[in-house]
Formats: C-alpha cells, sequence, structure tokens
C-alpha cells in the first residue's frame, strides 16, 4: 500500500457458479490475525430453499435497454417469473458465463457472449456490469454506514483463477475498469493463493475430529498443495510456507474445466434420460420456476455431501 493510504480493502470474488465479496476497514487491519474483523454481506437473499450463503449466483438480468436490472439470487427468481409469463424474450439474461475466459482463443475487446434466448452482448458488458452490481451492493452498504469513501481511499483485489492466460486476466482487469474501479487502485488475486493465505490463519483446532488433529498449521520449509474446486475450474498449485509468513509458489499452476458444473451437467443429462428428451425440455421452457427449484435444491444436496454420506450410502 505505499504510496497511497487506503482506508479500506474490497476483495470481489467473481465465481462461476456463485459471487461475492468481503472488505476490512485498514484501521482495523491486525498483522497478528489479519482476517480479524473482514466483513461481507451476510446474506445476498438465500432463495426459497435456505441456500444462507455470503455469496449469491453469479447471473446478471438486464432489462430491454440493457440497463442493470439484478444480479444473483434475485436475478434468478425474476427471470423465471419472466419466463412463467412469457415475458422474457426481450431481457437479457446471463448465468454462468465466466468459463467463456477459459479458453482464451480469439478472446477480444469485441467477443460477444449470448443469453439465455440467443441474444448477444460484449462478453466485456457483462463481465463489467456484474462487477458493477457486486461494487454497487458494497456501496450501498457503506453508504447505510454513512461513510462514502473517495476513489483513490478503495484498495480493490479481483480474484482469478491461477491457470487462466494473460489474455483472461488482462479481459478481467479491462472489465473492472469499465464498472468503474481504477485501474491504479486494482490488484488481480490468483484464487488458490487466496486460499492459500486463508489457511495460513484458520483456526486448527476447529478441524478436530475425535480429538484429533486432521489440520495443522504450516511451519517454515513446509510444501503443501492447494486443490481449489470450483464451480468451473480446478486449480492446482504447490506453495512453500517461507519465512516471514510469506508463500512461494513452488509449481506453475495446472488444473481444468473440471468444476462442481460438470456435475451439473451431468445430473440433468440423467434426469432428462429418465424422463425423456424433449418431455424434459418442455418442462424447462414451460415450468421455469419448478426447473430452478430442482436445480437449487439439487445444489443443497450437493452441500451437504461429505464422506460420511458418501460412506452410508454405498454401504
Ligand atoms: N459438498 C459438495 N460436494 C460437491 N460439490 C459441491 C459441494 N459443495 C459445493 N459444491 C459445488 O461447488 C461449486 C461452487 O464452488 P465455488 O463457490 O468455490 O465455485 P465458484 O467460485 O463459483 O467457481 P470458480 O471458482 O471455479 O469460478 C458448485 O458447483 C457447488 O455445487
Ligand atoms: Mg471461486
Amino acid at each position: 500500500m505505499t504510496g497511497n493510504y487506503y482506508a479500506i480493502v474490497v476483495a470481489i470474488d467473481f465465481g462461476t457458479t456463485y459471487s461475492g465479496y468481503a472488505f476490512q476497514f485498514t484501521g482495523d487491519y491486525d498483522s497478528e490475525d489479519p482476517t480479524k474483523k473482514i466483513l461481507s454481506p451476510q446474506s445476498w437473499n438465500d432463495g426459497p430453499n435456505k441456500l444462507a450463503s455470503m455469496k449469491t449466483p453469479t447471473c446478471l438480468l438486464l432489462d430491454r435497454n440493457q440497463d442493470i436490472d439484478s444480479f444473483g439470487y434475485i436475478a434468478e427468481d425474476k427471470y423465471a417469473e419472466l419466463c412463467m409469463d412469457g415475458d422474457n424474450m426481450d431481457w437479457y439474461y446471463f448465468w454462468r458465463f465466466k468459463m467463456h475466459l477459459h479458453d482464451t482463443k480469439g478472446l477480444k475487446k469485441t467477443t460477444m457472449i449470448a443469453d439465455q434466448t440467443g441474444k448477444e452482448l460484449p462478453a466485456l458488458t457483462v463481465f463489467s456490469k456484474s462487477i458493477k452490481c457486486m461494487k454497487d451492493h458494497l456501496m450501498k452498504i457503506l453508504e447505510n454506514k454513512h461513510y462514502v469513501p473517495k476513489d483513490d481511499e478503495i484498495k480493490w483485489v479481483l480474484t482469478v483463477p491461477a491457470i487462466w492466460d494473460d489474455t483472461a486476466k488482462g479481459f478481467m482487469r479491462e472489465a473492472a475498469k469499465m464498472a468503474g474501479i481504477p485501474p491504479q487502485h486494482l490488484t488481480l488475486a490468483l484464487e488458490p493463493e487466496a486460499a492459500s493465505l486463508i489457511c495460513q490463519y484458520l483456526p486448527v483446532e476447529k478441524f478436530s475430529v475425535g480429538g484429533q488433529i486432521t489440520f495443522s498449521d504450516a511451519k517454515p520449509g513446509t510444501t503443501y498443495m492447494i486443490v481449489d474446486l470450483g464451480g468451473g475450474t480446478a486449480d492446482i498449485t504447490v506453495h512453500e510456507k517461507v519465512r516471514n509468513g510469506k508463500l512461494k509458489e513452488v509449481n506453475r499452476a495446472s488444473g481444468g474445466p473440471w468444476g462442481g458444473t460438470s456435475v451439473d451437467s451431468a445430473f440433468i443429462a440423467l434426469i432428462s434420460n429418465i424422463v425423456g428428451g424433449p418431455m424434459f425440455a418442455q418442462f424447462i421452457k414451460e415450468d421455469k420456476l419448478d426447473y430452478l427449484d430442482m436445480l437449487r435444491e439439487f445444489e443443497s444436496v450437493k452441500r451437504n455431501v461429505g464422506l460420511y454420506t458418501l460412506l452410508m450410502t454405498s454401504r
């Protein structure tokens, strides 16, 4: 933070399936435990299945004039209702679009992406409007706290998969700029690096099972592997803990498009097989709310799957 006094640090996690942000006032920073007093919206409207979360689905709803209507659970619900009423055709709904940046062959500033109805908009517009939604959400929270920071008082951090190439990273930078984030106040952070850092400060006692510590903090010299399983990508990195709490990347990040959404696709294909493709397509078209409900229910089941569930069901 040299050369500039920041009053607040904001980190945006732009995910394939879920996105969110967290922030910390620099006055609250404690070098002994930097995780203290990190704030985030407690819930982004958790939807019918109580998928209460500090993140919200990465989906953007724009109106007929391509102006922002909503983002996240609210956008999902509203779009489902528009579909039910047959009013959705001239609205723009983008859902799980981050993977468009995974394979960047031919990615340009003018690259277009299609919404759910096939209408295209520049990818930069879709990404930047989504970032703007999170930025505006934060600004509203700060405003409610009677605090309106100046542009140069905010340090912004935006996460990106470590396996992305420079083209994709540059694209995110551009999108952030269009969303009103000054480039000189923005740092891109690698997702597994952020995960690795937070692991340095986890309370290890919380991870004990039957008195046995199953997770321990790394001492300097320890090398470990971070496997970040997201919605779109699996990001695998090897880090070494060095002195002064710093980390060194031992191996270049590797991985691929093997995130949780591929499980969703397999589930949808299974159901479609059981009831028949045309019947399932009709269901999606005519009962969007029920379809959305089914996806949310599946998500909630997935989140509760642990090793114990797997062992019990495989008996
Ligand atoms: N217990 C679980 N078992 C299997 N999958 C799970 C479980 N819990 C969550 N998931 C899946 O993990 C994915 C969400 O993970 P996460 O929020 O880290 O991804 P993301 O940030 O949206 O994506 P990415 O970081 O790849 O862009 C979803 O596909 C979700 O269904
Ligand atoms: Mg993620």
